[in-house]
């Protein structure tokens, strides 16, 4: 054994009505001008918020785009240095907390956040802007929110497709977390515990969205997974998802959902160790072809056709992601991502053995 375990804490505040205790958390961070981040489908949640914040709130950013232009978080940041405001809240998904952390990058500003999808962005210090179809990721501690306040009440509202995608994203950080290089034998434990909680989770949430429980338990999940992105190195399944999601736009958690089992397949031979877990906590034998089994019983999609892509920029694609390799356990090249990208794009079931030839 040889590891470095180094993570920094966030506070996490979790349970079913939680929501209700943002304004101590405010008054523990000691703020006083609150500037509130939450899309337009969050406005419910984040006008109850507001109410309860009542002053403290000196403006609102309502405008959330996935992958976050820069454009939009060049006008966040002016119009939050122009509030004066001491801390930013922001109340959503992924995108909601990735505009937070735009502004946070600029203004130095400390970030509360109320995640109401599986995507875990609340738990990292990563930070991603997209410009002109190129996304790009860094990491800084300062975006890494101070406090995360997780109410899964918040989360009956997601629509059972949108939950599904999201789960399968929360599931990506899990499995590239059992792998990662800087990985410590606390990720593992963490990572297991997360894609078992996911698994039992998610099929529960499809068939009853408004199942407390199930959403209680998928959320744990979601924060595990986010606690695992947020202190490993991600790989492959990663670096391609960040390429199709900026050079394409393709939905954020949809690829992840039709791109993991294909990368499990990938990178299941280079580590055992890694897959013997995710079989573990998946309840199967072979993780990539019950990643995507899973995929498909709760309707998340297990085809890159399904979200949208083109599979004329297959070659694109491949040559983006070996542009700037990322750190995986099984060597790339560009005929290989070609080959992985036509599997994910037909969405022919992957094994360990390679793809099984049976098209949908
Ligand atoms: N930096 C990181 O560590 C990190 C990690 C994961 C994701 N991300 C980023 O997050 C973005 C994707 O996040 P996402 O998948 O959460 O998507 P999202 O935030 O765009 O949300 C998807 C849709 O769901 C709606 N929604 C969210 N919560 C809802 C709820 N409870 N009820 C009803 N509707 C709800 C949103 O309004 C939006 O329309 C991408 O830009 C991705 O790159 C970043």
């Amino acid at each position: 054994m040889d590891f470095v375990y180094d993570v920094p804490a966030s506070r996490v505040v979790f349970g079913a009505g939680r929501i209700q205790q943002v304004p101590d958390e405010v008054e523990r961070l000691g703020a006083q001008r609150v500037l509130l981040i939450a899309g337009g489908r969050q406005k419910k949640y984040a006008d109850e918020l507001a109410t309860a914040l009542g002053s403290r709130v000196v403006d609102r950013i309502g405008e959330v785009v996935m992958h976050v232009p820069v454009t939009l978080a060049t006008a966040a940041s002016e119009r939050t240095e122009q509030s004066g405001a001491d801390l930013l809240v922001c109340l959503g998904g992924g995108s909601a907390i990735g505009l937070a952390k735009a502004v946070a990058l600029r203004t130095r500003l400390p970030i509360l956040a109320v995640p109401t999808t599986y995507a875990g962005s609340e738990m990292t210090p990563i930070w991603g802007l997209t410009d002109g179809g190129r996304k790009t990721t860094g990491r800084d501690s300062t975006v890494r929110p101070a406090t995360v306040v997780y109410d899964p009440a918040l989360t009956t509202s997601l629509p059972p497709d949108m939950s599904a995608a999201s789960g399968m994203n929360a599931l990506a950080h899990l499995i590239e977390g059992l792998y990662a290089p800087d990985a410590s034998p606390v990720t593992a434990v963490l990572a297991e515990e997360g894609i078992r909680a996911l698994a039992d989770a998610l099929p529960r949430v499809v068939v009853a969205p408004g199942d407390l429980d199930a959403r209680t338990d998928a959320l744990y999940g979601a924060w595990l997974a986010g606690w695992v992105v947020g202190t490993a190195a991600m790989g492959l399944h990663h670096k391609i998802c960040h390429v199709l999601g900026g050079a394409y736009d393709l939905p954020h958690a949809g690829t992840h959902s039709a791109v993991l089992p294909f990368v499990t397949a990938y990178n299941a031979p280079a580590v055992p160790a890694a897959m013997a877990r995710a079989a573990r906590a998946l309840g199967a034998q072979d993780p990539a072809r019950a990643l995507w089994e899973l995929a498909e019983r709760i309707g998340a999609p297990t085809s890159l056709a399904q979200v949208g892509f083109d599979p004329g920029r297959i070659h694109e694609a491949a040559r983006l992601v070996v542009e700037t390799p990322p750190v995986n356990p099984h060597p790339i090249d560009e005929a290989a991502i070609q080959e992985l990208l036509r599997g994910a794009d037909a969405g022919l079931i992957p094994g360990a053995q390679g793809h099984v030839a049976q098209p949908l």
